[in-house]
């Protein structure tokens, strides 16, 4: 325990019929003397990574020593005389996905009967099943512009000198346009061999003799050991204790500084991005930051390391001051600002609100009220229906998974509600609020809410529609849609728990929840078996705010549980398909920070801490759990400090809780949103407290 002294204090709370308040003493877990969870953190220990082991049935031709480089104990030499026989190869695994720069350390070579510089050819890929002669993905692979910035056909290729040296990978040839590699990689996989294109003789050819002594990585992103972390979260199932920590790895491989040389390659860079803190989509692909995708990995950011908020400022700022006239926000960097998404503009609000609550800064609402202004009263008015209130998808426009459903989809009509009540409340907070307008906004929730429920409810299902439409697809109900209308209030108590027994009884897969229920099938061949772990934490939550606590854990476990049992393990991946295979195949991007919503779902709803006001000043404690959780503890960084908390069941199976909150907040135990109940708590001062088992 080191520098937090404060006094403990047990206050006496107010006991009611329907809050016992009893004071037992349980042994309380604070922040620094709980090093248990040290043992569930992922990152590597020090920004040069090193591999785990070779797969030594993948190891082919003439090679000595092929485990040499990795445990140290020897060089390892590749050898191919005269270019004839089996190309020497062997297959490094790194232990888990890793991201960075790879190094090779050259023992010295000797050329080839040619008398050229015999060639390393790297292929990397994230997981075993596509692992083949070429990279699972390189930018090359994405390359456009004129002349297209294309230099790999799909591998890295070395002109091994004779002398020793280290090389590092990066973006670029070793002469003119020959010899090219590809720099960054996010990979668990690496195939080494002794070859050459053709393309790149006279320089290098497959022949001759290389010593490699290492083979190492420098990490590159944010490296989270266990001494960054300013949250952190442990349970008695250490499943879901795991899962919390991969969600956070996860979002760490994509916690980078945008550079132009590893990032996406399709007209992304851009001079006010450049050298920024970012939270990248994909550590592998997709290396620009989205707005929509930060509505899931900023959470998981805010609640492992606070210190990185800039990563999320950064983005929401750079997008902000790229809107156009008419109000509208594009959803990145890609193609110079141009690519057009429908919803994402509504993330860069609720994004907005999740800054802002999470880290304090309420400047940031006051710097760009006009941005939210104009978004919420020039562009999407221009795409209401009249009649019915909802949204109508710009023609050319997009979403979050591109997917073909024009016209009013439940979903964009959800998410504006979402983001029209989460504006009023950023409304509320200018230094002259604009209750005005956060009326005005809460009116049109309403309204909208309102044509939402008269024009989507399917009566024979029991669930929303997925859209109004004509033609193909009407009759699919979608997990967004309906996920978002209970999240956002829209459906009623007796709607929502029907829309998500729905959701369980036509989506549900062994490996999550699909997109889309059969009826998907019109509008894409594969959907109703198609899984996003980005959009199942809306479903997560939702399920969570009705009280189904059960489905909810049910649903984590089926779909991060999947993810957690197959290869490369630990990070989270951009989708999963059919049969749980990775939904696009070489290219998925197996560690993408929109899929970790396991992280802030055991936060904001087993351990139970959110914050009510900016910065965590006033917070709500209620833990949520089915019975076979016995505890949970953990703690949330405030810029009051930390938020500790930490519960267990008593005999009688009620939830004991202990709360430490910070001095100069507030905050409510054991109140849900649905119940209302609670007891007011100042911080400065432990509190013990039994919450009956019946919440
Ligand atoms: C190996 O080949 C390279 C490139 O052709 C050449 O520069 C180098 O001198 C050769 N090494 C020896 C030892 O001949
Ligand atoms: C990539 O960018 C970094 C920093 O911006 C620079 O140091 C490096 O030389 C660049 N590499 C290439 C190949 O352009
Ligand atoms: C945890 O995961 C392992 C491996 O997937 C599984 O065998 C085990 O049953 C899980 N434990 C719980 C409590 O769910
Ligand atoms: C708070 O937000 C403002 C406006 O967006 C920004 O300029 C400032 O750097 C932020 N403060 C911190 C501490 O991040
Ligand atoms: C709840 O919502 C559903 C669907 O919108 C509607 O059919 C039903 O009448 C509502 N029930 C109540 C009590 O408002």
């Amino acid at each position: 325990m080191t520098a937090r002294t404060r006094h403990i204090m047990y206050a006496r709370l107010p006991i009611s019929v329907l809050w016992p308040a009893v004071f037992v003493w349980c042994p309380l877990i604070r922040a620094q003397d709980s090093p248990g969870w040290h043992r569930y953190v992922r990152a590597p220990s020090s920004a040069i990574v090193r591999p785990v082991t070779i797969l030594s049935s993948y190891t082919r031709g003439d090679v000595d020593n092929a485990d040499g480089f990795v445990t140290g104990s020897a060089t390892t030499v590749f050898s191919r005389a005269d270019g004839s026989g089996e190309i020497p190869t062997v297959v490094v695994d790194f232990g888990q996905n890793v991201v960075g720069q790879p190094l090779l350390e050259f023992a010295g070579s000797t050329n080839g009967t040619s008398g050229a510089f015999p060639g390393v050819r790297l292929a990397f890929s994230e997981a075993l099943e596509y692992l083949t002669e070429r990279s699972d993905y390189t930018r090359s692979d994405r390359a456009q512009g004129d002349p297209p910035q294309l230099i790999t056909t799909g591998t890295d290729q070395i002109a091994v000198k004779n002398s020793p040296y280290t090389w590092e990978d990066q973006w670029t040839c070793e002469y003119d346009n020959q010899v090219c590699s590809d720099g960054l990689h996010a990979f668990r996989y690496v195939r080494i061999s002794l070859d050459a294109l053709t393309t790149d003789s006279p320089y290098t050819s497959a022949e001759g003799q290389v010593k490699i002594s290492s083979v190492s990585l420098r990490w590159s992103g944010y490296l989270g050991t266990a001494d960054t972390f300013t949250g952190w979260f442990e349970c008695s199932d250490v499943n879901l204790t795991q899962w919390w920590y991969d969600g956070v790895y996860t979002v760490e491989t994509g916690t980078d500084i945008f550079r132009a040389n590893d990032t996406e390659p399709r007209g992304a860079t851009s001079a006010s991005l450049l050298g920024k803190l970012v939270l990248h989509d994909g550590a592998k692909r997709d290396r620009d930051p989205y707005m929509g995708d930060l509505a899931v990995a900023s959470l998981t950011s805010y609640l492992s390391h606070a210190d990185a908020s800039d990563a999320t400022l950064n983005v929401l700022e750079d997008l902000a001051t790229h809107q156009r006239a008419d109000g509208w926000i594009p959803p990145a960097s890609i193609n110079h600002y141009t690519l057009q998404l429908f919803d994402y503009p509504l993330y860069w609000i609720t994004c907005s609100w999740d800054y802002v609550f999470y880290t304090g800064n309420t400047s940031y609402i006051e710097a760009h009220y006009a941005v939210l202004t104009k978004i919420l009263d020039t562009y999407y008015p221009a795409h209401t229906d009249a009649t019915t209130q909802l949204l109508v998808r710009q023609n050319g426009y997009g979403d979050f998974a591109f997917l073909p459903r024009s016209g009013s989809a439940a979903y964009y009509s959800a998410l504006y509600v979402l983001a029209l009540n989460k504006a009023a409340s950023l409304a509320e907070l200018l230094s002259a609020p604009a209750t005005q307008d956060a009326a005005r906004w809460r009116e049109r929730a309403a309204a909208v809410s309102q044509g939402f429920q008269e024009t989507l409810w399917d009566a024979s299902a029991s669930a929303y529609f997925d859209r109004k439409c004509i033609g193909a697809g009407c009759a699919a109900h979608a997990q967004d849609g309906n996920s978002l209308a209970v999240l956002s209030g829209i459906a009623n108590g007796t709607a929502a728990s029907a829309a998500l027994a729905y959701l369980s009884a036509h989506n549900a897969r062994f490996y999550g929840n699909a997109f889309y229920d059969a009826g998907g099938e019109e509008l894409g061949a594969g959907f109703s078996t198609r899984v996003y772990a980005f959009i199942s934490y809306f479903e997560g939550a939702a399920r969570f705010e009705t009280g189904d606590v059960a489905g909810a854990l049910d649903l984590m476990r089926r779909t991060w549980g999947w993810m957690a049992s197959r290869d490369p393990g630990i990070t989270h991946w951009e989708g999963i398909g059919a049969d749980g295979s990775k939904y696009e195949a070489a290219d998925t991007s197996l560690s993408h920070g929109w899929s970790t919503g396991v992280t802030p779902l055991l936060s904001t709803y087993l351990l139970g801490v959110r914050p009510t006001q900016p910065g965590f000043r006033e917070w709500a404690v209620n833990p949520m759990a089915t019975e076979d959780i016995d505890w949970a503890r953990g703690v949330v960084a405030t810029p009051y400090g930390p938020l500790g908390v930490s519960w267990e069941r008593d005999a009688a199976g009620d939830i004991v809780v202990t709360v430490d909150a910070p001095e100069g907040t507030t905050g409510m135990v054991g109140g849900s949103a649905s119940k209302g109940k609670g007891t007011r708590i100042q911080g400065g001062q432990m509190i013990v407290m039994t919450l009956p088992k019946s919440l």
